[in-house]
């Protein structure tokens, strides 16, 4: 594995050497700032990673950016396109080799969903898919998985709930094609309904995803609630339907508030990618079944060390 595009380059080898060095970054991260001190050698110490951001992000810019500086590695950023010659016209091929001269690995992220294509063709150097698209973002897909794991202690066989919006939600496709690719999970998929010019749509998952998946309206997820190992909640991506929305859109999703938390088992776990559009009440935040502030969020530190380290291993 040269680069990570998608998650189809996992192999479930890949993912165990990932977690177990992302197990080791998490439990030496506040030991001592840098991987390179603490273990002889970090293959990023003095290396320039870039990272470029055509589409708005918080945490999946800075968590990668803060793995880099304490693996002891150097930082190029663009943290907007319109400041990049992309503005200009220039084309991502040209993109792709233009960052090759200056830095050693690219994180990328771009609405274009064929864009991984492009890299893989013309990148000399290895680049991590950090969301193309609505169609993928498989360090998330990592990051929610090791999450799971850590929350509930194991993964195989579970009973995962999606909410919100399967359709453009490019996490909820990187992660369910690895829970039922490699762990055999259950899942539950509960998709909003948004008011467009042409009337109600239902956000479910693109066909290419939909073998083996059980779809329930509110009511039913609410049922099976108190059954779920796990529940994935996610944000209406309005920006993914600009010309279609109606308006002022009415959104029907769920939300979860605290007596609805409290029907869950005691031994579960509530993820989201964030950030949150009031899928979550601020009232679950200190229920211990939210991971999503806290935990979720530090994993992908530990994670984006683990997939850079990996990546420039090989
Ligand atoms: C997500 C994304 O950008 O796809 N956020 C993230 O990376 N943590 C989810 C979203 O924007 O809704």
């Amino acid at each position: 594995m040269k680069h990570l595009l998608s998650v189809d380059d996992l192999e479930k080898d890949d993912i165990v050497n990932i977690f177990d060095l992302a197990s080791y970054v998490e439990q030496n991260w506040t030991k001592i700032d840098r991987y390179g001190d603490l273990s002889g050698m970090s293959y990023a110490t003095n290396k320039c990673v870039a990272s470029f951001f055509a589409e708005p992000s918080t945490r999946t810019r800075l968590s990668f950016e803060r793995a880099i500086q304490w693996m002891g590695g150097h930082v190029l950023s663009v943290a907007d396109a319109s400041s990049s010659s992309i503005s200009k016209g220039e084309s991502l091929k040209d993109t792709f080799r233009t960052i090759g001269q200056y830095a050693d690995m690219i994180i990328f992220r771009h609405g274009d969903e064929k864009w991984p294509d492009i890299a893989k063709e013309y990148s000399r150097v290895p680049v991590i898919n950090a969301g193309s698209g609505a169609k993928e973002h498989p360090t998330q897909a990592l990051l929610d998985l090791y999450t799971i794991e850590k929350e509930i202690g194991g993964i195989k066989g579970k009973n995962i709930l999606f909410c919100g919006d399967l359709l453009f939600g490019r996490t909820v496709h990187s992660l369910i094609k690895l829970l039922t690719k490699y762990y055999n999970c259950k899942i539950y998929l509960c998709p909003a309904t948004v008011e467009t010019l042409s009337g109600p749509k239902s956000l479910m998952l693109p066909n290419e995803y939909s073998d083996n998946l059980c779809y329930v309206d509110v009511g039913f997820a609410l049922k099976i609630l108190p059954t779920m190992d796990i529940v994935y909640m996610t944000r209406v991506q309005k920006e993914r339907m600009k010309n279609d929305l109606a308006p002022y859109p009415k959104i029907d999703n769920l939300e979860l508030t605290l007596p609805i938390v409290n029907t869950m088992k005691h031994n579960s776990a509530i993820l989201h990618p964030l950030p949150r559009n009031g899928e979550i009440s601020e009232e679950v935040d200190d229920d211990p079944r939210a991971a999503y502030h806290e935990r979720q969020l530090r994993n992908g530190l530990y994670i984006r060390v683990a997939v850079m380290e990996y990546l420039m291993e090989k």
